[in-house]
């Protein structure tokens, strides 16, 4: 079968974990899905860093629209970050001409998650974000097809690596907050502003995302109360301790009887809670529905190789997908099920 042509922007800690697996394990995903997957452009801030993998066969653009614009691909693979240009203007130019779209970008979502999902549909495409929310955590997933026909009623857990990670080793380590936050970056765990993991912006993008997908509301990070860990010190984490608690940063969305309640906050959950053993830079993510009953899943929220393996995940479903299914709502739901739609009661 025609390989599945790709472009990647962006070869930062995800792009270029995801290059290097696309690399040594072509043969395996060329038999896992069908076709082999090919990198056929590629574009970064820095052309000549050592990624430690072989690139020189892409085509290289200097510029990620242009590349989204007339880069000879199958699938626009978005790893640049950032809800503005040029990131948003790169996704809608490859939309805009039938080119699928695989992100990671969760601030760019929150932002223009339904407008991208409106071009995408008016276009024939998919458009897949796996990765945007919970690293590996098949949680999109989860919402878009396995909870089909639930009425979902509650959404809530760690969702910001670095948060979590900074708080287990000030608990664990006694290590200051500075401390711990430096070696969440080293790690490749935080944003390029960490203000954004810290502050709790990061975990309400991914929240508003979680939240259009459970109850069909528009997409709406403003609409969201937001109290980063930034005020935490040790001393805290310790009196929560005495009392028999943890505290951790939460996101968390329910209905209530006058709408969608969202919410980000640390937030005292008792030690022997499920919620409280998820150490380091582990996310969990709990859904509560009618027919399932409440599912939590747990497992690797941030960092190269857990995000990479949620983008090749979008990557491998396109690639086994056949002309035109995405334009059939497939699995009960369509593609592009950011559009608010309205749950049956
Ligand atoms: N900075 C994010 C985190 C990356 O720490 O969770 C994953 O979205």
């Amino acid at each position: 079968a025609d390989a599945l042509k790709i472009g990647i922007a962006g070869l930062g800690t995800v792009g270029a974990s995801l290059a290097k697996i696309l690399v040594e394990r072509r043969d395996m995903l060329a038999t896992t899905c069908g076709r082999p997957i090919e990198i056929a452009a590629v574009t970064a801030r820095s052309k000549g860093r050592d990624r430690g993998v072989d690139l020189s066969a892409a085509e290289w653009f200097d510029d990620p629209v242009a590349l989204a614009r007339e880069a000879k691909i199958d699938v626009f693979v978005e790893l640049m970050g950032g809800a503005g240009d040029p990131a948003h203007a790169a996704v809608k130019a490859a939309l805009s001409r039938g080119v699928h779209v695989v992100t990671a970008n969760k601030a760019l979502l929150a932002a223009h998650g339904v407008e991208l999902a409106g071009i995408a549909e008016e276009n024939g495409c998919i458009l897949n974000y796996e990765a945007a929310v919970a690293g590996g955590i098949p949680v999109i997933k989860a919402l878009r097809e396995s909870l089909t026909g639930n009425t979902i009623s509650r959404v809530y857990g760690i969702m910001n690596g670095t948060c979590n990670y900074i708080l287990t080793k000030m608990e664990k380590e006694g290590l200051s907050f500075e401390a711990c936050l430096k070696e969440a970056q080293r790690l490749g765990y935080a944003e390029a502003d960490p203000a954004f993991d810290i502050e709790g912006n990061d975990t309400a993008h991914k929240l508003s995302i979680l939240t259009t997908l459970a109850f069909g509301t528009k997409i709406s990070a403003d609409n969201i109360y937001l109290e980063g860990i930034t005020n935490i010190s040790i001393d805290d984490i310790r009196a929560a301790a005495d009392l028999g608690y943890r505290i951790k940063l939460l996101g968390v969305a329910q209905k209530t009887d006058t709408g969608v309640e969202q919410r980000v906050h640390p937030t005292m959950v008792p030690l022997d809670s499920v919620i409280a053993q998820v150490d380091g830079v582990t996310n969990a993510v709990a859904i509560e529905s009618d027919i399932l009953g409440e599912l939590l899943m747990v497992g690797p929220g941030a960092g190269g190789n857990a995000t990479a393996s949620a983008v090749l995940g979008d990557i491998a479903d396109i690639a086994k997908s056949r002309p035109g299914a995405q334009t059939v709502p497939a699995l009960g739901r369509p593609a592009a099920s950011l559009i608010p739609y309205k749950r049956a009661q």
